[in-house]
């Protein structure tokens, strides 16, 4: 996690920093820092807490053209001033920022201090500038290469010192690092969109890449000094999709996203007369796919819940096993892959650290691999065999909500091509699926029409200690879904559970007034779940039911009804989840908490 910054130009950096750090802030916000070089000297502020706390504290007449910054999530040092990057060595003339873990800082801090270096904080980075410091011998370029070679991690830095103050060197192994390239400036980061108000020419730096960063200049090397010529891409998306335009909250904005998000997220790809879904990206590897024996869908959090839905779905369509697997406990998984397994890894950052490993692992295994994503030029684009984008436009919020529908929506296009392909479907049926899809981003639109009863319902909820979310088959994986986004934003307990499953265990759970959450939409599981719901309100919990528009009967059974407008059941899972993504946005305002940036949680979690 943690987002990091560089800028070296003719004007004041400070500003164009501080905004930077703002655009990187989903990355981590217990802390943060700047360091500056006018020339002659280092110039660091830095604190406990978010940027507008380093604002306060930053002198932004300091008119220095060369600096670095730094929003931490912290990893190793609790959150404070001291641990705060950047981090300097013993003499300050090395200040270094870093996003990722140099796992054996221990054994190189203990060299470093019976050498003599004394360090200050608690961080695994300090070893960085100390051994910058070590291996200096008049050339930044080379001591940073030669301390990168003693460590052992992943990291994506920048360096700059007062030896050499008209430059800045960065380097990238497992975080991700970009530069943004200017008109008598230059720029690093670890995303587009914190540089993108500056530059829209873009070099992806690459692992084991070393970044010479000068006002008209930047050369980038290998780590062994082997020099490596880079394609500058030109980046899309406006600089108003990192901004909340009008809303309150990302998070209200990107749920109000959400037909938009799946209107792109289809556009081209489907084909309603023929019955068929047109992923030009896959077209080298469709032999491949028709083939394919098995799939294990790979994620985490949010986006292993879209994986339990893409599991139903897939094995439904397709009548070959999936299974889904946190990326974190994937590689203790014991038996191999068979010949002709997919590996579908989710990440909608396409960096979180957990699922690249896994991805990794699988390729090792011989699997076939295959990454949904929402960010182009994310390092699981450039790692996956084949990749396929959700097409959603920058996501802020640290909840995930609109690349969540879009994953969804990409497994069950995914379902209806691969179907198509081995001939298991006919054009009627995927005619009828795709008819139903298209539909879906229209549904959405009614939905949030009318969300002053979800807003209603909410304050119900907040009186709560705990609440549970209970659901059947595809409603299974929203209830653990809706329990996510309530725990993470609002921090209310919340648990998610299939509704058969109360019985055996999580009832003894319930006591007189416990809100239960339950998504009960019209199909196979329905009379199940009214069972199940039955079972709770015999123990006196208030129940809301989330309800299909046309089910009259529901609300004899339950306390209140949140309503989702009819869909075929397939598609159900996509508005139930807006309607809990709502909930759990209003109970959290209503709390009084910080939405965008849930405590202890960043949105890119670049660390295993
Ligand atoms: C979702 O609200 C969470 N912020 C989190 O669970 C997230 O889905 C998870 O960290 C995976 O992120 P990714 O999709 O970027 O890999």
């Amino acid at each position: 996690m943690c987002g990091i910054v560089g800028c070296i130009g003719n004007r004041s950096v400070t500003p164009i920093i501080v905004e930077s750090l703002k655009r990187l802030e989903y990355r981590g916000y217990d802390s943060a820092g700047i360091a500056t070089l006018n020339g002659a000297e280092i110039d660091i502020t830095k604190t406990a807490g978010k940027i507008s706390d380093l604002e306060n504290i930053l002198s932004l007449t300091n008119d220095a053209c060369v600096g670095i910054g730094h929003t931490r999530w912290a990893t190793h040092g609790i959150p404070s001033s001291t641990n705060a990057h950047p981090h300097t060595d013993c003499s300050g003339s090395f200040a270094v920022v870093h996003n990722g873990i140099i796992e054996n800082f221990q054994a190189l801090k203990d060299e470093l201090t019976s050498k003599g270096h004394i360090f200050s904080s608690d961080t695994d980075t300090e070893v960085l500038a100390h051994l910058c410091e070590d291996c200096y011998n008049g050339d930044l370029e080379h001591a940073v290469r030669e301390a990168l070679l003693r460590v052992e991690g992943s990291y994506a830095i920048a360096v700059i010192s007062d030896n050499e103050p008209e430059v800045i060197i960065a380097a990238r192994k497992d975080s991700p690092l970009i530069v943004g390239l200017g008109d008598g400036e230059n720029f690093l980061a670890s995303d587009i969109p914190a540089i993108r108000k500056y530059t829209n020419k873009i070099i992806y730096i690459d692992d084991g890449e070393i970044v010479r960063l000068t006002r008209d200049n930047v050369t980038i090397s290998t780590l062994q000094g082997v020099n490596v010529e880079k394609t500058v891409t030109i980046a899309d998306g406006s600089i108003q999709d990192a901004e909340r335009g009008g809303y309150e909250h990302f998070m209200l904005k990107e749920i109000h996203e959400q037909p938009k998000a799946l209107r792109e997220t289809m556009e081209d790809r489907l084909c309603e007369l023929e019955g068929s879904i047109d992923f030009k990206e896959l077209r080298l590897l469709e032999d491949e796919i028709k083939n394919i024996e098995s799939i294990t869908i790979i994620a985490c959090g949010t986006s292993y819940h879209a994986g339990i839905l893409g599991k139903y779905a897939l094995e439904d369509l397709l009548r070959i096993p999936v299974k889904v697997e946190y990326s974190s406990e994937f590689r203790y998984n014991n038996f191999l892959s068979g010949k002709r397994s997919l590996a579908i890894c989710i990440s909608q950052s396409g960096e979180t650290a957990d699922t690249l490993a896994a991805m990794n692992e699988a390729k090792s295994q011989g699997y076939l691999t295959l990454a949904i994503t929402n960010v182009v030029g994310s390092t699981i684009t450039r790692k996956a065999d084949e990749i396929l984008l959700t097409k959603s436009g920058i996501e802020i919020g640290v909840a995930a909500t609109k690349t969540f529908t879009a994953q969804i929506l990409t497994l069950y296009m995914f379902g209806v091509y691969v179907a198509r392909l081995k001939k298991l479907i006919d054009v009627e049926t995927s005619r009828n699926i795709i008819t139903s899809m298209k539909a879906v981003p229209g549904l959405i639109e009614s939905l949030l029409d009318n969300i002053s009863n979800i807003e209603k319902t909410s304050s119900r909820i907040c009186e709560a200690d705990c609440c549970y979310f209970i659901g059947r088959g595809l409603s299974y994986p929203i209830a653990l879904e809706g329990a996510l986004k309530m725990k993470e934003i609002s921090y209310i307990k919340a648990e998610g559970f299939p509704a058969g499953e109360l019985k055996h265990g999580p009832l003894a759970l319930i006591t007189a007034d416990t809100p239960v959450i339950a998504i009960v939409p019209k199909g196979k599981t329905y009379y199940k779940t009214l069972g199940n719901i039955k079972e709770v309100k015999a123990r006196n919990a208030f129940v809301i039911a989330i309800a299909n528009a046309s089910d009259d009967e529901i609300v004899k059974y339950v306390d209140s009804v949140i309503k989702i407008p009819d869909v075929d059941e397939l598609f159900s899972p996509m508005l139930a989840a807006v309607a809990l993504q709502l909930l759990a946005y209003y109970a959290a305002k209503y709390l009084g908490a910080e939405i965008d940036q849930p405590r202890n949680l960043a949105k890119s979690v670049t660390v295993e």
